[in-house]
């Protein structure tokens, strides 16, 4: 991979995405992101000189624009990380979280599926055994989802790739919608998808709305600290950070 569309990269996992692979990876980056409330370009700025990354402010419901970009940039793969992502924001308000999730997602795969096609093909490609399997491209769609769509855990337990789905916010639903166009334009089209569903994440450049900076900030100016519910959620956390990881 030497081209990488990342969308969302101005926010808290896509800028460390951004970073990482510019400069632990050295792979051209196009940053695809609108700069909602939650962009912080201030994320990029050790990667901001580098002949390396290029941005775009786009929205990625914008079909015109995403496409035009696809064609001029020509990437070898795309991490899909833009989204609307607050819980709480979506309770309140979630027609933006329908808008960017679900609808920008379908935008995003209706433009990777056009310029999938567009890309000459391998060998086997050109004469496929009655097997092919659509993963034989080299490009590949990586869309990056929640486990928050397999819904919640109790005391013990864990979620698997084959955990049903159940979503239990308006947060979590769009992202499942997102996952299951994701599987459909996998299985309709032979778009070669990843999908990945991760935890709870914390770390640098983090939105102190989000539940740890937003504790550590109160706890800082000795204010109360907020509990969800009864205080008897449990999450699992991940650190985000550039990793200086050989693979
Ligand atoms: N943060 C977590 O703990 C966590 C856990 C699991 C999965 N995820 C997923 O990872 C991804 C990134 O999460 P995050 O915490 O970095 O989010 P974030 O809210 O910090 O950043 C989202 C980014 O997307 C951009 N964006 C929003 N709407 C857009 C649009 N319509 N067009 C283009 N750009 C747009 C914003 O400007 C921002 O830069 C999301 O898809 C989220 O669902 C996050």
């Amino acid at each position: 991979m030497k081209k990488v569309i990342v969308t969302g990269g101005a926010g808290f996992i896509g800028s460390a995405v951004c970073r990482y692979l510019v400069k632990e990876k050295q792979v051209e980056v196009l940053n695809l992101d609108k700069l909602t409330y939650a962009g912080v370009p201030e994320s990029l700025q050790e990667i901001e000189e580098s002949p390396l990354y290029q941005f775009a402010k786009v929205d990625v419901c914008d079909k015109d624009a995403v496409s035009a970009l696809f064609a001029d940039f020509l990437p070898d793969a795309v991490m899909h990380l833009a989204a609307e992502s607050h819980v709480d924001r979506s309770i309140d308000g979630p027609a933006a979280f329908i808008e960017t999730n679900v609808v920008g997602t379908y935008t995003m795969l209706d433009c990777a599926l056009e310029y999938w096609r567009s890309l000459p093909k391998s060998a086997e490609e050109k004469e496929p055994s009655s097997n092919l399997c659509p993963l034989s491209s080299e490009f590949r769609f990586h869309h990056i989802s929640t486990d928050e769509v397999y819904g919640s855990l109790g005391a013990d337990g864990l979620f698997k790739e084959t955990t049903s789905y159940d979503p239990r916010s308006p947060y979590s639903a769009s992202k499942a919608s997102s996952d299951h166009l994701v599987m459909a334009w996998f299985h309709t089209y032979g778009l070669p998808v990843v999908i990945t569903n991760c935890s709870n994440n914390y770390g640098p450049y983090h939105f102190p709305e989000k539940l740890i900076p937003l504790v550590i900030l109160n706890a800082l100016d000795e204010k109360p600290l907020p509990i969800y519910g009864k205080g008897d959620n449990i999450r699992d956390w991940l650190y985000v950070e550039i990793m200086p990881v050989r693979w």
